[in-house]
């Protein structure tokens, strides 16, 4: 049976909701994926640290005081937060990186995953911010020492649109994509077609927990535009910069406009995409579009998110799923480490 120690950094809802996963599906884990998980350290700004060789109880972290400090409280705690400590020591296996997202440089969770990737530690993220700025460097640090870096849940929480694109979508090229990547401007504007009003609708988004602390991200698209920069690095082989995508986002639609579009069979949409010109050039663009109703994403409502990749022997396949969540984007985190076994497994058949 394998047996991966792993270190939460960060103690937020994402990681929470893995520890969480841990206590009840361990078991099933063992018996249908190959191994399980060994909670070995946790760091969190706020909680501070917490460390056992051995293992830490998920029930007993998931019952922790969680005042500033809290985790000074139990045994191998410390109140500060031990990130360069905990991810550069021994026990873990895999560092599993939840930290907040810096949209400006993605700090501090790139320095954390640098220090992980150099203390030969897999990394597995969920961080925007880490992949939209630094998933080349990474990537390249990674390959040199043998390990992986995965971030599925970097763009889509666990709906695997990464993953579909490189692994079940092999052998026919992706020469670009478009998609509702924010689910908090996508409920906005099917509210505003409701007839309320753009602020009334970000205050119910906000109180539902779909938008980001600060919501400009979300109505002004700079979230989805981290989002684009990934996709088309990821996916068509760019390297754009978050700067690089051309951005507007929904502010300027009024209710007028959104009033004429659905009495004229279509609908607006955030819509961020990326397209591979004649030239090899690829262009990221984040901006409003009427759709017409036959399109693929025009019937997405809600908070779902969605992309149609343009692939070259399939024409348009799309898909659609949660685009945040705890539970959703620990998901993508257990299948961050469901590839690095299935990698680990590979090698060790080879040898
Ligand atoms: N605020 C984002 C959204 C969360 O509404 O989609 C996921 O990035």
């Amino acid at each position: 049976m394998t047996v991966y120690n792993i270190a939460l950094i960060g103690f937020g809802g994402v990681n929470r909701a893995l520890a969480e996963l841990v206590a009840k599906r361990n078991t099933l884990w063992e018996r249908e994926l190959g191994f399980c998980l060994n909670i070995v350290a946790v760091s969190d700004l706020r909680l501070g640290s917490v460390v056992s060789p051995d293992g830490l109880d998920p029930r007993m972290l998931l019952q922790a005081n969680f005042a500033p400090g809290g985790f000074g409280r139990l045994s191998g705690g410390r109140s500060q937060a031990d990130n360069e400590m905990i991810i550069k020591s021994a026990p873990p296996d895999i560092i599993v990186e939840a930290t907040f997202t810096n949209p400006k440089d993605g700090e501090p969770a790139v320095t954390h995953c640098r220090w992980a990737l150099k203390a030969r530690k897999h990394v597995v993220t969920a961080n925007k911010g880490v992949v939209a700025f630094a998933a080349h460097e990474l990537n390249t640090l990674a390959k040199a020492g043998g390990l992986s870096f995965e971030y599925e849940g970097a763009v889509m929480s666990g709906t695997p649109v990464m993953r579909m694109a490189e692994k079940t979508l092999i052998g026919t090229r992706v020469m670009g994509f478009e998609g509702i990547l924010n689910g908090t401007s996508n409920f906005v504007l099917g509210r505003m077609e409701h007839g309320m009003d753009l602020s009334s609708a970000i205050k119910e988004a906000q109180a539902l927990g779909y938008a980001e602390a600060d919501p400009t991200a979300d109505i002004e698209g700079h979230d989805v535009r981290l989002k684009v920069a990934i996709l088309a690095n990821e996916l068509l082989g760019a390297s754009l910069k978050p700067k690089d995508v051309a951005c507007e986002g929904i502010s300027r639609l009024s209710s007028q406009d959104i009033n004429t579009a659905i009495n004229e069979s279509s609908r607006w949409k955030l819509v961020g995409s990326a397209i591979r010109g004649k030239d090899g050039v690829v262009v990221g663009t984040v901006a409003p579009r009427r759709l017409s109703l036959q399109h693929p994403l025009a019937a997405v409502g809600g908070v779902t998110n969605a992309v149609s990749l343009d692939t070259e022997l399939l024409g348009s396949v799309t898909i659609a799923g949660p685009g945040a969540g705890r539970t959703e984007t620990a998901y993508a985190l257990l299948s961050d480490i469901v590839a690095i076994h299935a990698d680990r497994s590979k090698a060790t058949a080879a040898a």
